[in-house]
């Protein structure tokens, strides 16, 4: 199609010729389209052709389309007792490419939204440092900014399926997940004003929301990429991603990315004591609890189709997609089966592949119309391949609820209707 970037007229002319003539050369082999025909939807002139729109003062900040008002973020009221100590879910299998919208992206809070005021917003260094420190949120501008692209998944995502398939929806099954690009400064530099002491090994943060949450993070990740994040997809963090500022944490759980982050402490042993740890392991069969498994294994899953995006067009060219990502590196690839497992194909991964990002695949396949199994299995750049849900459960048993980075699986009956199942 037509070049919008090309400078020069002419050349951006020609090509849309070219396009258009390609096109025309398709003509005996449509496969989605009908015939022209009479159907009143292009014959008709419709309401909004007949009608001035509304103006450029509508709506100074923009909205999705009217139409679109089923794409909301949704929670599941019998996992909680409380919306304020919960979680919702991001609508995975209405999102496409790799960057979630920031009023999609799901939330996890322990305490509920905390409504900074920026001009009172403060950050304090302290603990084993050379000198104590606090900056305001302009301070925190000063620094050498940066623009990167990471998932954020919390440990539970996927934690009610451990035992069998539970969650009817892609959105409830794997939607504690969201990626954004965020801009913020390292971390390491801010740390280095105040001057870490050789004995500091670990970082206490902690926000200023009600529930108080305090993680402590390694050093060496500290320093190495972590960061202090302002914004997401460009605009000011949303008051329930941490307004005005958030702990960045790459590939690692969602719990160490604190909101509202209001203090570092600098100590030489983690806090593990002061915190909720025994929620946050991966308590195995012999009673043996994995801990400090912050860093998210590879995983993936089919968006589309999936039990809230059944195919509704019949059988014929189709298109499925999905997401894949991990947290020690790139997707180096995925493989997708529609017939549980007997033959596997690849994906074509589209759109950008940043490292510890969600990574968007497609695999078109013409429909027969019969029931499908449908799974897919991503492999990432340290050459490690996502397990079965058996496998898993074999070495980790059934009682812990956190890091189920298992294969899911999708039953499509001959309707194109979508269910959570299991095979082995
Ligand atoms: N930070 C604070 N201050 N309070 C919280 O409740 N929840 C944590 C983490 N940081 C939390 C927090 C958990 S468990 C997760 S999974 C992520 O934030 C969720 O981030 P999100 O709300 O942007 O999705
Ligand atoms: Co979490």
């Amino acid at each position: 199609m037509t070049d919008s970037h090309d400078p020069s007229g002419d050349t951006s002319r020609r090509r849309f010729l070219t396009g258009s003539l390609a096109a025309g050369g398709a003509l005996a082999a449509a496969t989605v389209a009908k015939a022209a025909s009479s159907d009143p939807a292009i014959t008709n002139v419709q309401p909004w052709a007949n009608e001035l729109g509304e103006g450029v003062d509508a709506a100074p900040y923009g909205k999705p389309s009217r139409y679109e008002s089923h794409v909301i973020r949704r929670d599941v009221p019998w996992l909680t007792a409380d919306p304020i100590s919960s979680i919702n879910f991001t609508p995975l299998h209405d999102l496409d490419g790799i960057i979630t919208p920031n009023g999609l992206a799901f939330e996890r809070h322990h305490g509920g939204v905390a409504q900074i005021n920026p001009n009172k917003y403060r950050l304090m260094i302290n603990g084993l440092v050379d000198q104590p420190l606090v900056f305001t949120l302009a301070d925190l501008k000063r620094f050498p900014r940066y623009n990167k692209v990471f998932f954020l998944e919390c440990a539970a995502n996927t934690g009610m399926e451990w035992r069998g398939s539970q969650l009817n929806g892609v959105q409830f099954t794997h939607g504690m997940i969201h990626n954004v690009m965020y801009t913020g400064v390292m971390l390491r530099d801010v740390l280095a004003e105040a001057g870490v002491k050789t004995a500091g090994k670990w970082l206490l943060a902690e926000g200023a929301d009600a529930s108080g949450m305090t993680r402590s993070i390694p050093m060496e990740k500290a320093l190495d990429d972590c960061m202090i994040a302002f914004k997401m997809n460009g605009e000011s963090l949303r008051p329930e991603q941490g307004y005005p500022v958030r702990l960045v944490v790459p590939g690692w759980e969602g719990n160490m990315w604190i909101k509202w982050l209001r203090r570092l402490e600098v100590g030489d042993q983690p806090w593990h004591h002061r915190e909720e740890t025994s929620k946050y392991t991966d308590l195995l069969a012999n009673g043996i609890a994995r801990r400090f498994t912050w860093q998210m294994d590879a995983k993936s899953v089919i968006t589309n189709p999936s039990p809230q995006a059944p195919i509704l067009h019949g059988k014929g060219q189709t298109v499925l997609t999905g997401v894949a990502w991990s947290g020690h590196g790139k997707i180096s690839g995925v493989d997708v089966t529609i017939d549980g497992g007997v033959s596997w194909h690849k994906a074509r991964i589209d759109g950008p592949s940043f490292d510890r990002s969600m990574h968007r695949f497609y695999y078109e396949f013409d429909w027969d119309g019969k029931p499908l199994l449908l799974q897919s299995r991503a492999h990432d750049t340290t050459g490690y391949v996502q397990p079965t849900k058996d496998q898993l459960r074999a070495i980790r048993g059934t009682n812990s609820i956190y890091h189920n980075n298992g294969i899911q699986t999708w039953s499509i009956n001959s309707n194109g209707e979508a269910e959570n199942v299991e095979i082995s």
